[in-house]
């Protein structure tokens, strides 16, 4: 199970023909209401959150250490300003509902249960100090927390 926390992962959402990934570090893979489900925090400012919003299905998937150089575009450029795939030279793939790449090696492919915002007095200032762009904090709104049901979970 991906050691989620310690490693980065990329959370992708969309459909075949048009779809977007970004970096992701906090979250917790866990339990609720007896389903397997997959728990991230998603900024709105984020082109990819536009993506979870309007579809059913996301993906959050693991690389090898050697592919870690990945997130320093998929963590750091929107895909609104840049082909993030193109620069990076990962490879789209598409299982089921969702959209990981070949170069993946753990995948959670997930059916959205919960989107909501949680309360701006939950994050504190000093973690939205560190953790977000300078604009966020500013313009920033408070992080959405997403619940998604592990539909499938490949190791490969
Ligand atoms: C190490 C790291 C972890 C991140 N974790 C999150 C996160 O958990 N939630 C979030 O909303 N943004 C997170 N980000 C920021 C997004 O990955 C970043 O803003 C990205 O450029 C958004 O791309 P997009 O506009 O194409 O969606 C993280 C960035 C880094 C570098």
């Amino acid at each position: 199970m991906a050691n989620v926390g310690k490693e980065l992962a990329l959370i992708s959402a969309g459909t075949q023909e048009k779809f977007n990934s970004m970096t992701i570090m906090f979250g917790a893979i866990g339990m609720i209401w007896s389903k397997n489900a997959y728990f991230a925090f998603i900024k709105p400012e984020r082109y990819t959150f536009d993506f979870i919003q309007s579809n059913e299905y996301f993906t959050v998937s693991y690389f090898p250490k050697e592919f870690n150089k990945i997130h320093k575009v998929f963590g750091f450029k929107s895909g609104r300003d840049m082909d993030k795939i193109g620069a990076t030279g990962i490879t789209p793939e598409f299982i089921d509902n969702g959209i990981t790449f070949q170069e993946a090696n753990e995948i959670y492919i997930c059916k959205k249960i919960y989107f909501k915002q949680m309360d701006k007095e939950f994050e504190p200032a000093d973690v939205v100090a560190k953790y977000n762009d300078p604009k966020d904090i500013i313009f920033g709104e408070s992080h959405y927390a997403l619940i998604g049901e592990i539909e499938k979970h490949i190791v490969r």
